[in-house]
């Protein structure tokens, strides 16, 4: 079944412990956390201190995706903070390898992420390494962009070679996601789908989730 990850990105800031909350009743599997550092995006959002303050909230799985420079130095940070996924991104500099490992080490479940314009093949030595690649559908930086209906082809290159290879990798879709969307992601082979501004401006989010899960990939 397809797994939905709403992103705090959308959240009320003021009100982070009660929107954790409602992500929760409403039936999340994990909830995205997204964190930028205004380097590697054009916009900084949120540090380790409010993972870790949000941590005893909630034992919902906290799905943190790096938008930052050199993302190894924080890795350590995060994962004491609570994150139970860690996501870098493979144009972030600094050594991506390196920076897996060490999620791991930290028995952290370690993620890929490629911008709209990275091919599969700059991730593809990666796959035997992570638990999870997310494939943005959106220049990162900011949440309510519309999907690039260009980047599915990459989440059916990305199931082939998973499938291919006999990898237990979760395919994440992350930016402008909503039930038209989503759906096409899930039939090119999507198994997580990350959202902001759809789930948060629907009054009934857990409806919405209920729905997102009976997307299959036919
Ligand atoms: C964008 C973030 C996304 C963002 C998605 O840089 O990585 O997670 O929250 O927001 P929507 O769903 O509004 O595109
Ligand atoms: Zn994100």
């Amino acid at each position: 079944m397809v797994k939905v990850s709403p992103s705090m990105l959308s959240a009320d800031f003021s009100r982070l412990g009660e929107e954790l909350k409602r992500i929760e009743d409403a039936g999340a599997d994990w909830v995205h956390i997204d964190v930028m550092d205004g380097m590697f995006v054009p916009n900084i959002t949120i540090g380790p201190l409010v993972v870790k303050a949000l941590r005893p909230l909630s034992k919902i799985p906290f799905d943190v995706h790096l938008m930052i420079k050199d993302p190894i130095r924080y890795i350590e940070d995060f994962a004491k903070a609570g994150a139970d996924m860690i996501t870098v991104h493979a144009e972030s500099g600094g050594n991506t390898m390196k920076a897996i490992e060490k999620i791991r080490s930290f028995g952290r479940s370690p993620g890929i992420s490629l911008n709209p314009g990275t091919k599969f093949s700059k991730v593809r030595r990666y796959m035997d390494k992570v638990d999870l690649i997310l494939v943005m559908t959106v220049q990162p930086g900011f949440g309510g962009q519309a999907f690039r209906e260009e980047c599915v082809a990459k989440i059916s290159e990305a199931r082939k070679f998973i499938d291919d290879n006999h990898l237990n990798v979760e395919i994440v879709i992350d930016g402008g996601i909503n039930r038209e969307t989503g759906k096409k992601c899930v039939a090119a082979g999507a198994t997580v789908l990350a959202a902001g501004s759809s789930l948060f401006s629907n009054e009934n989010m857990k409806e919405e989730i209920m729905l997102w899960r009976t997307f299959d990939k036919t």
